[in-house]
């Protein structure tokens, strides 16, 4: 039996894209299943499967004994394999980043969707409106206007929604900013019948950038008590106002003991990297970028691996396992200073720990899952999407 938040993947028209793109790549690189580690070609996106269900379990624990419910961040991930199995494991559905990512996720079977970025534009308020039929979507508004479109675009489909206000508590890049303007536009959305006020999304993304602990304490519960005081200002005159959804891996056990927070949207945590290793080494990594040694000269050795392999955000990627950090990377290169007595030579394999996650898994059609240094899976990394014409037109048949 499957688990609340789950069903079957679609077998609707309107979800074939997704259906043969992930056959597609099955296909492609199936051959590749039961292959050992060291045949694999390189750069290669790899998964230890072992190493992400501790990961996955620890967050679980983390929770467990709090009224905080687990919804990842699935842009990180970009995988409605990896979807299903934390949500089997406890999470209560999906945050995604755009509109084709909440598609894919309807279309793989996962119920519950928050769009945690803002929805603008016609074609994708369009997009929005028609996927709403499939799924519980939750979307995050911070603009009058944005409010009207959307709700015109329901009414015209018959869709509905939930909403959340999204409030800035100190990023200073999407969200409200100030209460009023948090109250005014919650009024704005108890005004469309086919919109449903759940709370406020405050993500606090600045303070992950903060590498004191102890001021990243104060940082992420002055951002959370402020959120916390705006939706109960908000709870007072719209009793449905009950969510504050915000967190990432970086302050996941700040954010998700504060008593105001009632979802957390951390989805690094799965996978780690350089970034996210260094404000919480708890998580392991389990995601490495395999790569070989295309060059040796002196101490200095280059790696298939560069910017267009692995992400370079927030900190460089270094080789796992060991104290060596990349000196540079370029397009196709990855430059590391080794000493002179290590044996790396040309043609061996390394497996390189990204800067940041989130900016790599998207360079990848697949991810390779490994347990005991065998490829046992593959799960393919869903892509950018055209949320045109001939998907609305057949989201709008079926
Ligand atoms: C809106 C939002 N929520 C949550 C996250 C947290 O994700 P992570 O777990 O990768 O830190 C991010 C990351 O950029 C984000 O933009």
């Amino acid at each position: 039996m499957l688990r609340s938040g789950l069903k079957s993947a679609s077998n609707q028209e309107w979800a074939t894209p997704f259906r043969n793109y992930r056959d597609e790549i099955r296909q492609y690189y199936g051959e590749c299943i039961g292959r050992e580690l060291d045949e694999l070609v390189t750069p290669a996106l790899i998964l230890d499967r072992a190493i992400l269900n501790r990961n996955i379990n620890r967050m679980i624990t983390a929770i467990a004994d709090s009224k905080i419910v687990l919804r990842p961040h699935t842009k990180v991930q970009k995988s409605t394999d990896l979807a299903r199995i934390q949500i089997e494991a406890g999470a209560i559905g999906v945050t995604v980043s755009t509109i084709w990512e909440a598609a894919a996720m309807f279309a793989s079977g996962v119920e519950s969707v928050h769009i945690a970025n803002l929805v603008v534009g016609r074609n994708k308020i369009d997009c929005l409106a028609l996927i709403a039929k499939h799924g519980d979507l939750i979307i995050s508004v911070d603009n009058l206007q944005n409010i009207d479109d959307i709700a015109y675009s329901l009414k015209k489909h018959g869709s509905k929604v939930s909403v959340l206000i999204d409030l800035d508590v100190g990023m200073a890049r999407c969200g409200a900013r100030s209460p009023k303007d948090a109250i005014e536009l919650a009024n704005q959305v108890a005004t469309h019948p086919s919109m449903l006020l759940k709370g406020i999304q405050a993500y606090e993304g600045h303070c992950m950038l903060e590498p004191n602990p102890e001021v990243r304490v104060s940082l992420v519960n002055k951002a959370m008590d402020y959120a916390g005081s705006v939706l109960e200002q908000i709870a007072v005159k719209y009793p449905s106002a009950i969510v504050l959804s915000g967190g990432g891996t970086g302050t996941y056990n700040i954010t998700g003991k504060h008593p105001s927070v009632t979802e957390l949207q951390a989805g690094s945590f799965v996978f780690m990297d350089s970034f996210h290793g260094n404000l919480v080494p708890i998580f392991e990594i389990s995601l490495t970028v395999l790569a070989t040694v295309t060059a040796r000269h002196r101490n200095r050795i280059i790696l298939d691996a560069g910017r267009k392999s692995v992400g370079i955000d927030f900190a460089p990627p270094r080789i796992k396992n060991s104290g060596f950090v990349a000196n540079f990377c370029a397009e196709e290169h990855a430059i590391f200073d080794i000493h002179s007595e290590d044996k790396i030579q040309l043609g061996d394999r390394l497996e390189l720990v990204s800067g940041y996650a989130p900016t790599t898994v998207n360079l990848y059609d697949v991810i390779y899952v490994i347990e005991d240094n065998k490829v046992v899976d593959l799960w393919p990394v869903f892509p950018r999407g055209p949320q045109d014409k001939g998907f609305l037109a057949s989201l709008q048949n079926s």
